[in-house]
Parts: C-alpha cells; sequence; structure tokens
C-alpha cells in the first residue's frame, strides 16, 4: 500500500516525519512529492498511489484517472474546494477533510492581520486599537470560534452570521448572533471571513455588502479568494477611501489592488494560515490516521463526497 504526501506548499519537517511514522507502523510505504512546479510531475506521482494526502493542491478529474490505484484521498485542512467531488465519486475513489485540525493557526493569523491593518501596516504612524471594536465573524465554524476565543482576550465586542449555526453555539462562546450578512457588516468594524468557497459564496463578498460597513472598516481574509467580488470591491475602495483589506489569499488583481490601494491593502505572498508547526502537525497526522483507519477499519467519518 502506497501513500503519496503531494505538497505543492510542504509541511514543517517534523509533519513530513510524524506522517511517515503513522504509515509505516501501519505496514505501508510513504512517497513524498514537494513543490512540485507543473502538473505532469503530480500526474506521474499518482500513479502508483493507493492514497494521496494534499493541502491546497489541486486534484481534478485528471489527476483522479492518472491515479489507477488510488481509493482515498485527504485533504489535510479545512477546505476541500481543491478536489473536484463529482470526479472522485465518479473514480469510486473517497475524498475526506481534516477538520478543525489547523483552524486555531488561521486564526491567529486573522488576529495579527487585524493589528497590522489597525496600526496601518507597522507604517511608524498613530494606529487604533481592537480593544472596544465590534468584530464581525462571517461563518462560525472551526476558525470562527477559534477566532471569538481569542479576540475576547483583545476585548472585542464579538458578532457572527453562520445560516447553518444555531444562536446557542454562539452564545455560549460569549458572541452576539446576527440573522443576516447585511446586519454583519452594517454593524461590524472588523469583519473576519470564515466561508468556504461553494457557489452560493463565489463572489458574495461585493460592494453592497462591504459597502455597509462603518467609517474605517478593515475586511479580512484567510478564507479564499473566489469568495470576493475584486473588481466591485475594488471599486469600492476607490470610492471609500477609508476601507482596508487585508488578505491571506493574493487576489487575481493583486497588482491593482497595491497600485491603487497604497496603505490600505496588504496580501501575504502565499497562503499561510495554516503555515505552522502545529497545523501541519495536526493536520497531516490526523490525515495519515484517517487513512489507516480507513484500510483497516473501513472508517469514512470524514467523508465528504457521500
Ligand atoms: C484550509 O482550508 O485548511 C486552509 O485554507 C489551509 O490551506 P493550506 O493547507 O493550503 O495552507
Amino acid at each position: 500500500m502506497k501513500v503519496l504526501v503531494a505538497t505543492e506548499k510542504p509541511f514543517a519537517k517534523v509533519a513530513v516525519d510524524g506522517i511517515r511514522e503513522e504509515v509505516v507502523k501501519a505496514g505501508y510505504e510513504l512517497a513524498l512529492l514537494e513543490k512540485y512546479t507543473n502538473k505532469q510531475q503530480l500526474l506521474d506521482a499518482v500513479q502508483d498511489a493507493d492514497a494521496i494526502i494534499i493541502r491546497s493542491d489541486v486534484v481534478d478529474a485528471e489527476v483522479l484517472d492518472a491515479a489507477k490505484q488510488l481509493k482515498i484521498v485527504v485533504r489535510a485542512g479545512a477546505g476541500y474546494d481543491n478536489i473536484d467531488l463529482a470526479a472522485a465519486t465518479a473514480h469510486q475513489v473517497v475524498a475526506m477533510n481534516t477538520p478543525g485540525q489547523n483552524s486555531n493557526a488561521v486564526a491567529e493569523l486573522a488576529l495579527g492581520l487585524m493589528v497590522y491593518a489597525v496600526r496601518n501596516l507597522y507604517n511608524g504612524t498613530s494606529g487604533t486599537e481592537l480593544k472596544g471594536k465590534k468584530l464581525g465573524i462571517h461563518a462560525f465554524g472551526n476558525v470562527g470560534r477559534n477566532v471569538a476565543r481569542i479576540a475576547q482576550g483583545f476585548g472585542m465586542d464579538i458578532y457572527a452570521f453562520d445560516a447553518y449555526c444555531p444562536d446557542d453555539a454562539m452564545i455560549q462562546a460569549g458572541v452576539t448572533p446576527v440573522h443576516s450578512a447585511e446586519e454583519l457588516y452594517k454593524t461590524c468594524d472588523v469583519v473576519s471571513l470564515h466561508i468556504p468557497a461553494t457557489d452560493e459564496t463565489k463572489n458574495s463578498i461585493n460592494k453592497a455588502l462591504v459597502g455597509l460597513m462603518p467609517k474605517g472598516g478593515v475586511l479580512v481574509n484567510t478564507a479564499r479568494k473566489e469568495v470576493i467580488n475584486e473588481t466591485e470591491l475594488i471599486a469600492l475602495m476607490q470610492e471609500r477611501t477609508d476601507l482596508r483589506y487585508v488578505t491571506d489569499i493574493m487576489p487575481a488583481a493583486d497588482a491593482k489592488f497595491r497600485e491603487l490601494f497604497d496603505g490600505r491593502y496588504f496580501a501575504t505572498p502565499k497562503k499561510m494560515g495554516a503555515q505552522t508547526a502545529e497545523a501541519n502537525i495536526n493536520a497531516g497526522i490526523a490525515a495519515a490516521k484517517q487513512i489507516v483507519d480507513f484500510f483497516v477499519n473501513g472508517n469514512t467519518r470524514f467523508q465528504v463526497n457521500k
């Protein structure tokens, strides 16, 4: 049985060591494809793999066609928009994620981006504090909950909108539930995005919504670039010279944002929310364990293509 770790953006070495330990303990073989620069390398590497562990690596129909032995692909992380789920099902391949394993890392980065934004990108000028400001958490999943926990330490006043989460869960976490995205954006000084990229959410963060934010509003994106309507956000930020956008996922129009919004825009060079040793260990080892549990016991608890 061969388990391939295919990561264009590699895990920390300590996480790869942990994955190897799990795989070898089960009597399987580990193969590693890191920092690959073209799809052909991935297509070649998957040929004899029974299982694959990926991060944001794209597993589409072409990859699944090439992976003749494949039974399971595990996305070591939360979002699985990089896997063609219908194609996986058609190929009788089980697709899983590892929910919650890297969420603290992403949440810490979200707070880091907030501080960076309100301190004027650390340019030496006088900024503002997060304490006493209203934070809007857009989607109250694993990352959103961690953001709430950390933001409480900053003394923020926290609101959340999540159509799929009961009010009680928010109230118990010390968060005020609101019942529409519009209400969240209208209310909050800072909005932090934690929605997945789905047909429903793509392009949904648009001019009408972000334009509701109060003066000096900060939009923080550690979710996905696809949820942003970039054309409309650019138009809005041209009109509203008080708004700021900080993101861990470089927009397609990064050059334009940089040119137009100096001091009000920041993007990390590569998505790094989950790029910590701890998150890599948690998500990578969980992925390896889920693969072993699937082969040994048929456990499909974290399957996402049911
Ligand atoms: C996730 O969905 O788990 C995060 O976006 C992290 O993605 P990454 O593994 O590519 O860093």
